[in-house]
């Protein structure tokens, strides 16, 4: 169990967190939502001991271990990558050292013998021996080969880093789990290989993640944060989502019926007051006013931002029709082969592959970046299509102009629309 006491929190004159007062427990999961900025991570910080509030404090129940997912990419640059996994269990990773100095040093004495092996039983208490051949497992798991858990950490790609650090917050059955956006680039694979794993998993989770599938399959409980306090909701997101939205629609409809009543009356009292033989009833009814409360409703702080696609003409019939593409990498080796299909109107389509650069060479030759060694690309006569690559930096290397002139630079419409931006 981990207890929030009365927190508060504030960068300058803007305020994270105002009294905040929240316990996370059981094997329950819970998924911090809120805008860009709310203070999510900031949270997730304090909850860490990595951040002090202003006041009130974090603590956590005796003899429980918290295990965070470690945001630093380069901070184990020069460990082994199997060690940088079992460093998430800080007390046996400790112990382990203490070990190991002792059985390196070259006179043994009889009190190194007693430390050895009081260190030994705590060792084995912990499940020592287990620990090597778990961070292996976990570690291949998220897809790491064998050959690469001794290697060093900076030998490794970003996306390897990343899982390893994954793995290093999983290890060790921690008992509360706390996790910053934890599928961010991570492939498709890892992200369900981490959903079973914290589906599975018996202690507390904390995690913060945008992304809603994600928060779907593996939350029993949100925590929103909005204006600087948080609240708990039992479900998951989709179950928060609706909730919400129902509860302003309900709150809404009651303060229009309050108001439409205040209006009526204030226009009653406004019509008679001055009316010798209706002001009492004109006082009545100044009372009866001041009696309804109009909630002031809060909207939600966030945004919900949508990209809304309108076609320029309605796309005829035909859209994209794909027929026996093949494609050999420069290196040689073979993508694809034989590969057709038809887009159909309103199709939704995700390309997948264990191998990403089968997928960026069809993703290419479909929008003519690159050619197929065999085969065909049709789009209709009505389509015109559009790509966004990745990588895709080179699209910003020189910016002369400020984002909207960039923006411009891409549309027919040059005018600026507030409402587009605002
Ligand atoms: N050390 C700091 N000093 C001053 N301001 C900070 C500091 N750390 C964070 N902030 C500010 O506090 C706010 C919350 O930041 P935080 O990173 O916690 O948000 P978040 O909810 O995790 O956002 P996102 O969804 O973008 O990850 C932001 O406005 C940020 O600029
Ligand atoms: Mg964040």
């Amino acid at each position: 169990m981990i207890t929030v006491d009365n927190v508060s929190l504030q960068f300058g004159k803007r305020v994270l967190f105002d009294d905040v007062n929240i316990t996370f427990s059981g094997n329950n999961c819970y998924g911090i939502i809120g805008a860009n900025g709310a203070g999510k991570s900031t949270f997730l910080r304090i909850l860490s001991g990595e951040k002090e509030p202003n006041t009130g404090h974090v603590s956590i129940e005796p003899g429980k271990r918290m295990a965070v997912l470690k945001q630093d990419h380069f901070k184990h640059d020069n460990d082994q990558v199997l060690h940088t996994v079992m460093m998430g269990h800080d007390k046996l990773w400790t112990i382990m050292q203490e070990k190991d100095a002792i059985y390196a040093k070259e006179d043994f004495s009889d009190e190194d013998g007693i430390k050895a092996s009081q260190l030994e039983e705590e060792f084995a208490e912990m499940d020592g021996w287990n620990a090597e051949p778990e961070a292996a497992t976990l570690l291949s798991e998220l897809g790491i080969p064998a050959d690469l858990h001794y290697a060093t950490m900076s030998e490794l790609d970003g996306p390897q880093k990343i899982r390893v650090l994954l793995a290093q917050a999983l290890f060790g059955d921690p008992d509360i789990l706390v996790l910053d956006e934890p599928t961010n680039d991570l492939d498709l694979k890892s992200i369900t290989w981490l959903e079973d794993f914290l589906l599975d998993f018996k202690n507390t989770v904390i995690v913060v993640s945008h992304d809603r599938h994600f928060l779907d399959t593996v939350c029993t409980h949100i925590a929103d944060i909005d204006f600087s306090k948080i609240n708990i909701y039992t479900g998951n997101y989709t179950f928060w989502y609706e909730s919400s939205q129902l509860a302003l629609k309900q709150r809404s409809s009651a303060n229009k019926k309050a108001e439409d009543k205040r209006k009526e009356l204030q226009a009653f009292i406004d019509r008679f007051s001055a009316n010798a033989s209706k002001s009492r009833q004109a006082t009545a009814r100044k009372k009866m006013l001041e009696k309804i409360k109009v909630d002031e409703i809060k909207p939600s702080s966030r945004k919900y931002p949508a990209i809304i696609f309108t076609p320029e003409r309605e796309a005829g019939k035909q859209i994209l029709s794909v027929s026996k593409l093949s494609k050999t990498s420069s290196e040689g080796e073979l993508l694809f082969k034989d590969v057709s299909f038809e887009v159909n109107k309103d199709d939704k389509i995700a390309i997948i592959s264990n191998n990403s650069l089968a997928t960026k060479a069809l993703m290419d030759i479909l929008s003519d970046e690159a050619s197929a060694d065999s085969g065909t690309v049709d789009f209709g006569q009505t389509i015109t299509h559009t790509y966004l690559p990745n990588p895709n930096d080179h699209y910003f290397h020189d910016q002369p102009e400020n984002l909207i002139d960039w923006l411009r630079n891409f549309s027919e419409e040059k005018d600026e629309f507030p409402w587009f931006f605002g």
